[in-house]
């Protein structure tokens, strides 16, 4: 129960995040062709179907094909920041610049079930 309560309050506090990080980096414009040349190293865990890791909890891997672009940025600025605490995503997510932020953004919200590079959702 606590746990779940725990969530609202996240998804609460990335909604507020949202509206700021709209603003704040507007000027960006993500390139999804660009984009696909960066997802290289998500795509071993985003990836796979029904993927879990077992360590050091047992969690599903969210999939980001289909995923709205500005939700991804928002998540992964949220994850640069601190305030969204996952300690893989807070390394993978402090490496990206603005513009790979966009591009990853653009490229995996173009996904759908029937994209040709599936593979690489
Ligand atoms: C080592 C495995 C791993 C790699 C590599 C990885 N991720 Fe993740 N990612 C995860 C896990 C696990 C979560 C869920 C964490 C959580 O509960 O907050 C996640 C969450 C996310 C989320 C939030 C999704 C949501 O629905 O809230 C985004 C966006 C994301 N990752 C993007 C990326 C991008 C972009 C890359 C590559 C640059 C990447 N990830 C690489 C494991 C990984």
């Amino acid at each position: 129960m606590k746990k779940i309560v725990g969530r609202h309050v996240v998804s609460a506090a990335l909604t507020v995040l949202a509206a700021v990080a709209a603003t704040a980096h507007a000027d960006v414009v993500g390139n999804a062709t660009a984009g696909q040349g960066k997802v290289a190293m998500c795509i071993g865990c985003h990836g796979i179907p029904d993927y879990r890791t077992a360590y050091p909890e047992v969690y599903h891997v969210p999939i980001l094909g289909g995923q709205n672009a500005q939700y991804i940025s928002n998540a992964l600025h949220a994850y640069k920041k601190g305030d969204r605490h996952f300690e893989t995503m807070h390394a993978i997510a402090a490496s990206l610049s603005e513009q790979d932020i966009a591009d990853i953004a653009a490229y995996y919200s173009s996904q759908t079930a029937n994209s040709k590079n599936n593979p690489e959702k």
